[in-house]
């Protein structure tokens, strides 16, 4: 199973799965956290477009991938390689969008493949996950509701709510993001052959 992460949130989603047997590879972006496990094989990226094409290359020699990575949408258009010199009062950067990698997988997924997303809304949240889960081809996806106490990046607990294709919402209670991944490894094995 493929898990495409830089965060706390990917790295005990690995964890877990290594933990019940899994072969995992772990495609991360920069990251001081580490992984112990021998099932889980770590692929290290840089950047949107490394992890873009990590998962792509990847995802078709596995069962089915989680994607928990906050990819960023835009990306400098035109890097410079030296330092940006101060000059006049403002700096307007151009910014291009990133390759949507779930939506990617999504469309070349097979159908005894898995694929899980991440949602992180600040408004409407049920609506536009739902929204998420049917343009990227998901089956289950992971809603994150911003801005609620407990909840995001600098912290260590989550609350998610795991919402299927039938629109079928299971809400878990806020616990540590080890917890978290306990429980969504948990659903996901409920719902699969294995
Ligand atoms: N994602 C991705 N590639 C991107 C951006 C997002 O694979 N370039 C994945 C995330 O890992 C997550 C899902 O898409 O599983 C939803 O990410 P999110 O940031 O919530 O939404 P976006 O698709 O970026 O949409 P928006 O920012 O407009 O809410």
């Amino acid at each position: 199973i493929g898990n495409y992460s830089s965060g706390k949130m990917g790295y005990a989603l690995a964890n877990q799965l290594a933990m019940r047997g899994a072969q995992v590879t772990l495609v991360s972006g920069p990251s001081s956290l580490k992984i112990e496990n021998p099932l889980v094989k770590l692929v290290k990226v840089e950047s949107a477009q490394q992890m873009y094409e990590q998962c792509v290359a990847i995802f078709p020699t596995v069962d089915g991938a989680i994607m928990s990575a906050a990819v960023a949408d835009f990306t400098p258009a035109d890097p410079q390689p030296e330092k940006i010199k101060r000059k006049g009062d403002e700096l307007i950067l151009a910014l291009k969008a990133t390759k949507d990698i779930a939506a990617e997988l999504g469309r070349i997924k097979k159908s005894n493949q898995l694929l899980v997303g991440f949602a992180l809304e600040s408004q409407h949240y049920e609506e536009n996950a739902i929204k998420k889960l049917a343009s990227k081809n998901l089956d289950f996806i992971v809603l994150n509701k911003a801005g609620q106490e407990g909840v995001g990046f600098n912290v260590d607990t989550n609350q998610i709510t795991i919402i299927d294709r039938q629109n079928k919402q299971t809400v878990f209670s806020l616990k540590s993001k080890v917890d978290v991944a306990e429980d969504i490894i948990n659903h996901i094995e409920s719902h699969m052959n294995c």
